[in-house]
């Protein structure tokens, strides 16, 4: 039977790749690489890097899929989310089915962890109810970019006790977020921390977090968010992309 790995390679450092998933990868036939977005090149050159790097017989085919973009005409987001998962579904099963043999092994590599703001479980999930293409899998996890954060800043993500909120940065502006004393923040384009006019708001900022292009700051979120919006914009300039990620602290939040 066919065999897939889903396996989680860790956001930038490629000392972060895991045994397990080194010995996932060595049994790999097929590599199915997607990458979209500004970082597309960069990304990608990292998923080759770390197979050359670990795969000790690179026997290996790789197949790049050109990921689809979101339909603009469907004005729900979820309905537009959904729509594409489903055509994702359809390119990724007829991948499985004609660029995998019955006895191959195929692996997509996730950036980071694919619990995490990753579609491919969804998909393989819809794959799997569609049942044309039939085929056994695993999960191989992954150090998250919320995990290289906490520890380039040698911080705890909670206080004793307290509760952790990861939220995207639409959420944030959005004022959906509830009064939870530690929010993390991942996939915001618009600097939504700017909005938070707490003073005693702490910041722990990250970006390109692992790798050598990494930049971090912190403080109090309404004395720091200049800095940092300039430095993000400056990098982004740059390096043609930026991905950040933070930890925003409320001390006072939730106490009685
Ligand atoms: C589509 S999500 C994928 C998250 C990924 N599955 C993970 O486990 O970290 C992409 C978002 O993750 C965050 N991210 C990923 N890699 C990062 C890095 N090296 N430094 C900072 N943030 C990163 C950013 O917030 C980015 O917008």
């Amino acid at each position: 039977m066919r065999k897939l790995y889903i396996i989680g390679i860790g956001a930038g450092n490629p000392e972060h790749v895991t045994i397990q998933a080194i010995k996932a990868m060595n049994q790999v036939d097929v590599f199915f690489v997607t990458s979209k977005g500004e970082a597309k090149n960069d990304l990608m050159q990292f998923r080759k890097d770390i197979c050359e790097r670990y795969i000790d017989e690179p026997s290996y085919r790789t197949i790049e899929i050109v990921d689809l973009e979101r339909d603009p005409s469907i004005t729900s987001y979820t309905s537009r989310v959904e729509a594409w998962h489903k055509q994702r579904a359809l390119t990724y099963e007829a991948l499985l089915k004609n660029e995998l043999q019955e006895d191959e092994c195929g692996a997509f590599l996730i950036w980071g962890d694919p619990s995490l703001y990753d579609s491919t479980l969804r998909v393989v999930d819809q794959i799997i109810s569609r049942g044309q293409v039939h085929f056994d899998y695993e999960v191989i996890p992954g150090i998250t970019s919320i995990q290289a954060l906490a520890a380039r800043h040698k911080i705890t993500l909670n206080g004793v006790g307290e509760s952790i909120c990861i939220t995207t940065g639409r959420q944030l502006s959005a004022g959906l977020v509830s009064d939870t004393e530690n929010v993390v923040v991942m996939l915001d384009g618009e600097c939504s921390f700017k909005n938070v006019l707490n003073q005693e708001v702490e910041i722990y900022w990250g970006a390109y977090i692992g790798s050598d292009k990494e930049i971090l700051l912190s403080g109090r979120v309404t004395e720091k968010a200049e800095s940092i919006e300039m430095a993000r914009s400056a990098a982004r300039e740059k390096n043609g992309w930026v991905m950040d990620t933070y930890l925003l602290r409320n001390p006072s939040a939730r106490r009685p």
